[in-house]
């Protein structure tokens, strides 16, 4: 059997699937339930220093081949969340998603985060629908380099930096990222979107504009985690609409070393993770390779 176990940025996975930020990372089950699913990593839902309510109702809206979402980042604030955290951790990685008004903030919730047992942390800094935060920090190269700088003082574990499309070079913005000293890259979040209902001439979500996820975004995203390939050097972790090994697969030869998936096990159930992870073992049998990792970024080279 080819290894399917990839290291990314000091975490050891046993296999390149990760449950993404904000889907089902509520809780310390639904994480485990992610693990049990075969997951090899696992990401929490975006926190932050204080506990927030999100947006109200309608929140998310299903469109052809993806949804659109725009929650808010609706969290208990890291202090209540920490014994998730704490019961959480086991088996694979946790990487816990924090979200900040400012440098100081995301050191601090990124802090407390490790401080109970967060394995790594991702800067949600492209969040596209809530003002002051997510890609309002990361749409600005040098914006998001205060933050990355900042939030590596302030911890000594991995720091992934997740990446907004939602810009006119996305490459510019990696490269800050790695020259700051994130360890690695989640490419991508969600596509600024929005939708409006015909009949009564609304937009259907409460914050009128959200984020779109699932199929809809994979080539978008595929696009981007193979420009940035080819220009840095720290691992890229792809997402965005993964719903088949195929998918996954991909990504891997864009430039991936790991993906995340999110819109698919909210629609089609964690199952997912074990059809995705067997697919992805019996291609690279079936063509040869002896590990997973002699197929990341081979698009680049053929
Ligand atoms: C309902 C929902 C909630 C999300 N919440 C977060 C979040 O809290 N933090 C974050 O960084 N991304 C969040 N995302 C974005 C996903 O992590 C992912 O980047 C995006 O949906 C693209 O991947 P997918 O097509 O596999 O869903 C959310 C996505 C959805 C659909």
């Amino acid at each position: 059997m080819p290894k399917i176990a990839v290291e990314l940025a000091g975490l050891k996975l046993s296999n390149p699937t990760m449950l993404a930020a904000g889907v089902l990372g509520t809780s310390a089950s639904l994480l485990r339930r992610a693990v049990e699913a075969g997951a090899g990593a696992v990401v929490t839902k975006s926190i932050g220093l204080e506990p927030r309510v999100g947006y109200p109702n309608p929140t998310v809206v299903r469109v052809p081949y993806g949804l659109i979402n725009a929650l808010g980042l609706p969290n208990p604030g890291v202090k209540e969340f920490a014994h998730e955290i704490r019961e959480a951790k086991g088996a694979v990685p946790i990487i816990v998603s924090v979200y900040g008004f400012s440098s100081d903030e995301l050191s601090k919730v990124a802090s407390m985060a490790v401080d109970v047992g967060a394995d790594a942390v991702e800067l949600n800094l492209s969040c596209p629908h809530v003002k002051g935060t997510g890609s309002e920090l990361g749409q600005d190269p040098k914006v998001l380099a205060d933050v990355v700088m900042a939030v590596k003082d302030a911890v000594n574990k991995p720091i992934f930096v997740k990446l907004t499309p939602n810009v006119t070079d996305v490459v510019a913005i990696a490269k800050a990222a790695e020259e700051a000293g994130a360890d690695a890259l989640t490419a991508i979040n969600t596509v600024k979107a929005m939708a409006i209902d015909v009949e009564t001439a609304r937009p259907i979500l409460a914050n009128k504009i959200g984020g779109l996820s699932g199929p809809a975004i994979k080539p978008i995203a595929i696009r981007c985690v193979y420009e940035i390939y080819e220009k840095v050097e720290i691992p890229i972790v792809g997402c965005g609409g993964i719903t088949t090994w195929r998918d996954a697969v991909e990504f891997l030869l864009a430039g991936a070393s790991a993906v995340q998936i999110g819109t698919a096990v909210a629609l089609r159930g964690l199952d997912v993770f074990r059809s995705i992870v067997k697919g992805i073992e019996s291609y690279v049998r079936r063509k040869g390779f002896r590990s997973v990792k002699e197929i990341v970024g081979l698009s680049h080279k053929l």
